[in-house]
């Protein structure tokens, strides 16, 4: 696709991008709550759910709130879930830990993982938070061996605060016999969901913004039509702005409306 809407709607750059910048992000109510209910998890030593429909603004919260967490005191040990066993969670924590992993066994890396969180809180005084992204997709014996892994002396305050993420169904897999040892720390919980026609107008605004556009190029029907296909979910929001606005300046129009959004909606899934 070439970028001659750049030109015509002279966007400074790429409009309704997904690397977003943590300054850029708009402070919706849904993330100011996500915030909260993090920062509460945090200062219990618990456990705090995000959750929410594919595009919803879920990675967006969480990158919003640990950047925004002062690096002198908080440490966070951000994991992008697999489908893959518990040793992977285990090499990923090392890697967060920026630790060795060459050749260990699970026992030997369960131990280090634990001495370092135990070193980072203790010797360092800093609160260090587990923050797993995608968490829907985690095996079921994972959720378990999370708590073993989170579990430090019987009687000491909770060592290490736990962020998770995901589609729906991960509060089915929080609720299965086996995970509820885990699910029991739970204190906060977050669900996103596709925002208001009113909050809509507000995002797509926000991010021309960012592309350097201060006047509206939406009409009132591109706006309505945008909200409506997306179903208020941020991300298919995205693409079909970013689609319409190639439609109309395709078509030379200075305004997008209902039916570039239409044409843009034949495009994407
Ligand atoms: N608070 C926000 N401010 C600005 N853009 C956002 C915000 N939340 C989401 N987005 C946009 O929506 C896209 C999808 O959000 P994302 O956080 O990846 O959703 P999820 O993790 O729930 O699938 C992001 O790439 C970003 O462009
Ligand atoms: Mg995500």
């Amino acid at each position: 696709m070439n970028s001659n809407y750049r030109t015509f709607f002279e966007l400074v750059r790429e409009p309704f991008s997904s690397d977003i910048e943590l300054d850029n992000i708009l402070l919706t109510p849904a993330l100011k709550g996500v915030e909260e209910r993090i920062h509460y998890a945090v200062r219990l030593g618990a456990i705090a759910l995000v959750t929410g429909e594919i595009g919803s603004g879920k990675s967006t919260a969480l990158r919003y709130v640990t950047g925004t967490l002062h690096p002198s005191q908080y440490r966070t040990l951000y994991i992008t879930a697999s489908t893959g066993p518990i040793l992977e969670l285990y090499r990923q924590l090392l890697d967060a830990l920026a630790m060795d992993m060459g050749g260990l066994s699970r026992v030997v890396m369960l131990r280090r993982i634990r001495q370092e969180i135990v070193e980072l809180v203790q010797g360092k005084k800093l609160k260090v938070i587990l923050v797993i992204d995608e968490a829907s997709l985690l095996r079921l014996e994972v959720f378990a061996e999370l708590h073993i892994l989170t579990q430090f002396e019987k009687d000491s305050k909770p060592l290490l605060p736990i962020v998770l993420a995901g589609q729906s169904n991960l509060i089915d897999s929080l609720m299965y016999r086996s995970s509820l040892p885990l699910a029991s720390r739970i204190v906060g919980r977050s669900h996103l969901e596709g925002v208001t026609r009113e909050q809509m107008e507000q995002y797509l605004t926000h991010h021309l913004t960012i592309a350097g556009v201060n006047n509206n190029i939406f009409d009132q029907t591109a706006i309505t039509g945008i909200h409506q296909g997306s179903g208020g979910l941020f991300r298919k929001a995205n693409h079909l702005a970013r689609g319409a606005v190639i439609v109309a300046a395709k078509q030379k129009s200075m305004t997008v409306t209902a039916d570039h959004v239409r044409m843009a909606a034949t495009e994407i899934f």
